[in-house]
């Protein structure tokens, strides 16, 4: 792989042992995916935030790294709301102690202290340009709904990226590997409800695999994109995705589509997910919530309270933007929750069957929780907390 003479002082250890650990991170990826060359990122998600998920281990081995990130970089969802970790059952102070370790650990390496999946709510990301994103459903919309390019990263080869400013130019970075390499055909035609993305997205992910689809028979909007994708990350390995007309990269390119296996999914098939179950909370925001997400939780909450713990998780700069929207849903007893997730977060493990309007949190709580999972749509889930 090419490198240029400041990648070569970097890789023999003249700008310290980081980031040379750092250099040599993406050289040996750039070898395994035969990368002719790093090229530069606009930003950078890392994810392996939380505690619950890296532990002590992960927590030692950022503790020994001392450079500064080279570009704008969030992180994944932590562990806890930051600030308002008392608020909520199930997180120990000792917990809150290592994951604030975890945060101060970032937070020398020069990363915004915010923590999310929907990190193209916070600062604009373009068409074509190159990221080094590794939350799966944060991805799938940078490369699809977006148009940007980015491989599906690991924590610390995004980190790696972070620092150095560049990431290896192989997979989805280059244009002629886009292309679709499967169709899925939705057949559920007028019926189609604007919460059933999800649904769809799981469903679809589980044929799939990690190719990347090219959706037809469905006009999403963007909420509802990020819906899809998520799911198909989650049960998939969708990294990108092509929905017909919609998505900007089928305005842009003609793709060839005859010849490619077709899938298909039916209503049937998505109505059968939304099955009934006894649950003893709600969450909904996975992936956290837009704007417009939590306008319309508001709206469905006027006038209600809740029976059963409700939970919306939220980037916190989207809370602290729509303090009106926030302010609407936690009249009900609701409560909004930034910096982490119900899979993320130990809050969700002592309860036994959870509710939630997202296919990716339906294929994740289960594991993730230990709870079992029911999939409703969000007037459903909002119906259920407050009955
Ligand atoms: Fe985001 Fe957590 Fe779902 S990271 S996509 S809210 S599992």
């Amino acid at each position: 792989m090419y490198l240029d003479a400041e990648d070569e002082k970097i890789l023999s250890g003249e700008f310290g042992e980081t980031r040379q650990k750092m250099m040599e991170i993406l050289v040996a990826l750039g070898r395994v995916y035969n990368a002719e060359k790093l090229v530069p990122i606009a930003s950078a998600q890392v994810s392996g935030a939380s505690y619950k998920t890296i532990g002590k281990w992960g927590l030692e081995w950022l503790s020994t790294l001392d450079a500064r990130v080279a570009v704008p970089t969030v992180l994944n969802p932590i562990g806890m709301p930051r600030d308002e970790w008392r608020d909520l059952d199930g997180i120990t102070p000792e917990f809150a102690h290592q994951q604030e370790a975890v945060l101060t650990a970032y937070h020398r390496l020069g990363i915004r202290m915010e923590c999310t999946c929907t990190p193209y709510y916070l600062q604009r990301t373009e068409y074509g340009e190159h990221l080094a994103w590794s939350e799966s459903s944060a991805v799938a919309y940078a490369n699809s709904v977006i148009g940007a390019r980015t491989n599906r990263e690991g924590g610390p080869s995004a980190l790696a990226a972070a620092i150095i400013g560049k990431t290896p130019f192989y997979g989805l970075h280059i244009v002629a590997n886009r292309r679709p390499g499967v169709v899925v055909e939705v057949e559920a035609g007028d019926s189609l409800h604007a919460d059933h993305y999800g649904a769809i997205g799981y469903l679809a992910g589980k044929e799939v695999g990690n190719r990347i689809p090219f959706i037809t028979g469905i006009r999403p909007g963007r909420d509802q994109l990020k819906a899809l994708g998520a799911a198909m990350a989650a049960t998939g390995a969708v990294a990108l995705y092509h929905v017909e007309k919609i998505t900007p990269e089928t305005r842009v390119f003609t793709f060839e589509t005859e010849g490619l296996e077709r899938i298909s999914v039916g209503l049937q098939d998505i109505e059968d997910l939304f099955e009934t179950m006894d649950v003893d909370a709600v969450a909904i925001g996975c992936p956290h919530c837009s704007p417009d997400e939590l306008r319309e939780i508001g709206d469905l909450l006027t006038g209600k309270r809740t029976t059963k713990p409700l939970l919306v998780f939220v980037a916190r700069s989207v809370a602290r933007d729509n303090q009106d929207l926030v302010a609407a849903i936690e009249r009900s007893g609701a409560m909004v929750v930034p910096d982490t997730c119900m899979v993320v977060s130990p809050a969700m493990d002592h309860y036994k069957a959870i509710m939630v309007d997202s296919g990716k949190a339906l294929a994740y709580v289960p594991g993730m929780c230990g709870a079992l999972a029911r999939l409703g749509t969000r007037k459903e889930c909002i119906e259920v907390a407050t009955s």
